[in-house]
């Protein structure tokens, strides 16, 4: 390794140094004299409290491990030799005298044209998916040389606080992802409103007290908008974006109108794994649906299932959906039989059906449709609908126990999917690689004696 280093040239070490992750890169150059010598030229520079103060420690320790993460910051700066920088993140607690540091390191990323700057304030114990009205308030101001700097590509600002006013030079400004403050929707549209080139907007563990409306005027050039746990006014929820593709909404589904008018969505994913209860949301549920029935590519968690029949149809859509790819996060309990026959019936295009198992999301005032056979339920409902005649090719089923229920369904989609290449089915692993239940891999293979309606199906189990 010492030798092979010693003889590239600098500037490729740069490059090859500013693609390590930085730890990665900081703990090389120790090693090799030639890599120290690059990492000052490094285009990606990383300066992150966790990688020296440990949670586990006491208090004075972890005052000590600041110290020294500091003074790494100053040090790394005084040594660093090149002239741009392509990402520059900084990841700290916010503890009193932290201000000078933090300036230091803006000033060091904007003087060397950063195009991808993080500024990350927040907790790393804040993880809980429910966020109350007033939980995280962010307690720096993003620095003042930051709204100087035109050539910023790339945004990410948790807890780290924005006048949107003032974002008005940042001409190619593509993508800003926002987490762990108060966010205004005031804030949200002037933001979108200034940066005309802004395409992504992500927001994670953000709330305000208000109505969650975004409209075509603010949202012309918006192409992907990700709402990760927040919160915001109930009631009411509408996003009014014509060039929208991708939105992904994760947290309450607790809105009596949800409604998304994009025409050119291609994928959309839904994720209300925090509910717990109906609520009678099945009517404002199946109307986002309509909206979102254009979309290729849709994902939707074990909720949507067991919720979507109490809306004002039980079994399929009234027009048809577009989605040609559809990923279930189920666990496959009968609560989510009717849900997951509702969708397979209402794409008449799918292509591609990926079954997730994950935890069932139970629900309180659970309100069961209709009474049915568990073991004619395929036959009866799904019939030979559109795709398993004509175009599902593909069925992708992850983290499979060899439950009775996951078998009922393979079972009929392997006995009426005329058109079926691949089922691939992937049983249920720890993190360490071990199959989790014992039975699975006996009863995926009794799945390789069901008679097949397509000549070209192929099983696998891994
Ligand atoms: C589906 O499950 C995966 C893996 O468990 C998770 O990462 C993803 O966020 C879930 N998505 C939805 C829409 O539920
Ligand atoms: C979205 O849904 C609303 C209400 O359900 C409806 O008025 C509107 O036409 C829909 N828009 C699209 C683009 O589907
Ligand atoms: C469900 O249907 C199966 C097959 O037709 C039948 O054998 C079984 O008795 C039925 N079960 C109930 C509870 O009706």
């Amino acid at each position: 390794m010492k030798d092979f280093f010693s003889l590239l040239p600098l500037e490729l070490l740069v490059i090859i140094i500013s693609l390590l992750p930085f730890k990665e890169a900081v703990k090389s150059s120790v090693l090799f004299k030639n890599l120290l010598k690059a990492s000052k030229f490094t285009k990606n520079v990383e300066f992150n409290e966790l990688f020296f103060v440990k949670p586990d420690q006491s208090d004075e320790t972890r005052q000590v491990q600041r110290r020294v993460f500091i003074d790494f910051i100053k040090t790394w700066i005084e040594n660093h030799k090149g002239t741009v920088l392509d990402k520059f993140s900084l990841k700290m607690s916010t503890q009193a005298n932290v201000g000078e540091v933090i300036d230091q390191c803006v000033g060091f990323a904007t003087q060397r044209n950063v195009k991808e700057l993080t500024l990350d304030f927040a907790d790393s114990e804040w993880e809980e998916h429910d966020v109350y009205f007033g939980d995280y308030d962010a307690i720096f101001d993003m620095p003042k040389q930051v709204y100087a700097h035109s050539g910023l590509e790339h945004l990410k600002l948790y807890s780290c606080c924005f006048i949107e006013a003032e974002m008005r030079n940042f001409h190619v400004l593509k993508e800003v992802s926002l987490g762990w403050m108060k966010l205004s929707v005031t804030a949200i549209k002037g933001l979108l409103s200034n940066c005309r080139v802004l395409e992504s907007l992500s927001m994670k563990r953000c709330w305000s007290s208000e109505r969650f409306r975004l409209g075509q005027e603010e949202t012309k050039g918006l192409k992907m908008l990700v709402i990760d746990h927040c919160r915001f006014e109930f009631d009411v929820f509408i996003v009014n974006a014509l060039n929208l593709q991708i939105f992904k909404y994760y947290g309450w589904m607790n809105f009596n109108i949800m409604e998304i008018q994009s025409p050119e969505m291609e994928e959309a994913d839904l994720d209300f794994a925090v509910e717990y209860s109906y609520h009678r949301r099945g009517y404002p549920l199946y109307n986002m649906m309509k909206n979102l029935s254009i979309a290729s590519i849709l994902t939707v968690c074990s909720y949507v299932l067991q919720v979507i029949p109490s809306g004002p149809e039980q079994l399929r859509m009234e027009h048809d959906m577009c989605v040609q790819h559809l990923i279930m996060n189920a666990s496959l309990h009968e609560d989510e039989f009717i849900g997951i026959a509702f969708f397979i019936n209402s794409c008449p295009m799918l292509g591609c059906l990926t079954i997730q198992i994950c935890p069932k999301n139970d629900l309180s005032d659970c309100e069961e449709p209709f009474y049915f056979n568990l073991t004619r339920f395929w036959a009866d409902f799904l019939g030979d609908c559109e795709c398993l005649r004509s175009s599902l090719e593909e069925v992708e089923f992850d983290g499979y126990r060899g439950h009775k229920n996951e078998n009922l369904l393979l079972e009929y989609l392997i006995i009426k999917g005329f058109v079926l290449k691949s089922i691939s089915i992937n049983l249920m692993k720890d993190d360490s690689g071990m199959i989790m239940e014992s039975h699975s891999r006996q009863h995926a293979e009794d799945l390789l004696q069901v008679q097949r309606a397509s000549k070209n199906l192929e099983i696998t189990i891994s």
